[in-house]
């Protein structure tokens, strides 16, 4: 087989050494700018259905990378500076198409839809009419179902080096949901390091939607094997707690005094192990947090990586934030990125979204989308670093 090897080359981060700043430091952080991350790019084409899958890549003036398949729309890659100015992948993912689609965890970097997180028994009422849903989670559908976004190849149009824009359309009764729906989604790398993510959709029935991205981050590097040394600080002054099977209980409560209060920033690992219920039923956090902004302009959320001085802050026009602390990984397969395995907690999500289980909890904001009405939401991952 021809491995056509695209070497990415990620040079030099930011241009940090001018002829006057040579000094010890300077110099060697210029040389591990050199590091070049090797990607098959020909393991990402294959034909599913008919349809062709490849890997896309943005790129900004700072070189930074931002590496794209359509196949579930996902992110594959990306790969900022840490504060040596080493290029950093910071998400987890697989090496080919093949391995996404062998689903051992088939939402890394995916476009999650129609419904992100649970739907109690998949059912809900809508319009008087009753819908079930395809059950992939126990009693519950998690992430649209076994026949959600995460699985289609998308049609993909690289608009120019920043931007990429994926389609897909949806029909009518797929994986239960109602309406032929139509969905877009526009990623555009900018050259402040920050990923945009812009959602449209349309329907032509009335239906339920609650699109997100599932990246799976570790600011240390993917592959590093703990997020617990990881600092969050979430604007969240409440969450909405949840049942054994990971359903809402319908209650919107206050993170004060408990493990969830992420509103000053604390290590991830700080209090995960505390004796809480909450954690208990979620192996750790995986939970929805109520936003006390959503403005798209202040930062809900920030996370810092002591080890590479890697800082990640989000925007987003959504009223939740589902923070997931990787419970479910367990490292007993080498399918990672380069034959590595990703053990329990070595990522965490941070997925915008509207609450779990919405189409069933009236107190929640709404997820009904009706003909006529588009869809429109918007979420930024901005990659920052701290040089101390
Ligand atoms: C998260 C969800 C977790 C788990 C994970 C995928 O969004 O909250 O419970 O299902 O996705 O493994």
């Amino acid at each position: 087989m021809k491995l056509n090897f695209n070497l990415l080359l990620v040079l030099p981060f930011f241009l940090a050494c001018t002829a006057n700043q040579n000094d010890e430091k300077k110099l060697s952080s210029a040389k591990v700018s050199e590091q070049k991350i090797l990607i098959d790019t020909t393991a990402y084409n294959l034909t599913i259905n008919g349809k062709k899958t490849k890997i896309f890549e943005l790129t900004n003036q700072n070189g930074v990378k931002l590496l794209i398949t359509n196949y579930g729309a996902r992110v594959v890659s990306i790969i900022v500076p840490d504060k040596n100015d080493r290029p950093t992948d910071v998400s987890l993912g697989y090496d080919s198409v093949k391995t996404y689609q062998k689903k051992d965890e088939p939402y890394f970097g995916a476009i999650i839809g129609r419904f992100g997180n649970r739907i109690n028994e998949g059912k809900f009422t809508l319009d008087g009419k009753n819908y079930q849903l395809q059950l992939n989670d126990g009693k519950n559908t998690l992430h649209g179902g076994k026949d959600g976004f995460f699985g289609k190849v998308w049609d993909a149009k690289l608009v120019n080096r920043n931007t990429l824009q994926l389609s897909y359309f949806s029909k009518d009764g797929e994986a239960g949901y109602p309406g032929n729906v139509n969905t877009t989604v526009v990623y555009t790398l900018t050259d402040d390091n920050s990923i945009k993510i812009d959602y449209t959709a349309t329907t032509d029935k009335t239906t339920v939607l609650n699109l997100t991205n599932h990246t799976y981050f570790n600011l240390n590097g993917e592959g590093d094997h703990s997020i617990l040394d990881h600092e969050l600080s979430i604007a969240a002054n409440k969450y909405t707690p949840v049942n054994e099977t990971l359903i809402p209980t319908g209650k919107i409560e206050s993170v004060k005094g408990t493990p969830f209060d992420f509103t000053t920033a604390k290590a991830i690992g700080k209090d995960i192990e505390a004796d809480n219920e909450q954690l208990k039923y979620g192996k750790g956090y995986d939970h929805n947090f109520v936003l006390d902004k959503n403005d798209g302009k202040t930062p809900i959320a920030t996370v810092k990586s002591i080890k590479t001085g890697i800082k990640m802050e989000i925007f987003t026009t959504e009223p939740g934030l589902q923070f997931y602390s990787g419970n479910f990984l367990t490292g007993t397969t080498k399918d990672g990125k380069g034959g590595k395995s990703y053990s329990f907690r070595s990522a965490f999500c941070l997925e915008t979204q509207h609450f779990p289980d919405s189409p069933n909890q009236p107190a929640f904001p709404t997820t009904v989308l009706k003909p006529g009405q588009t869809y429109t939401t918007s979420t930024t991952y901005k990659f920052l670093v701290d040089k101390n």
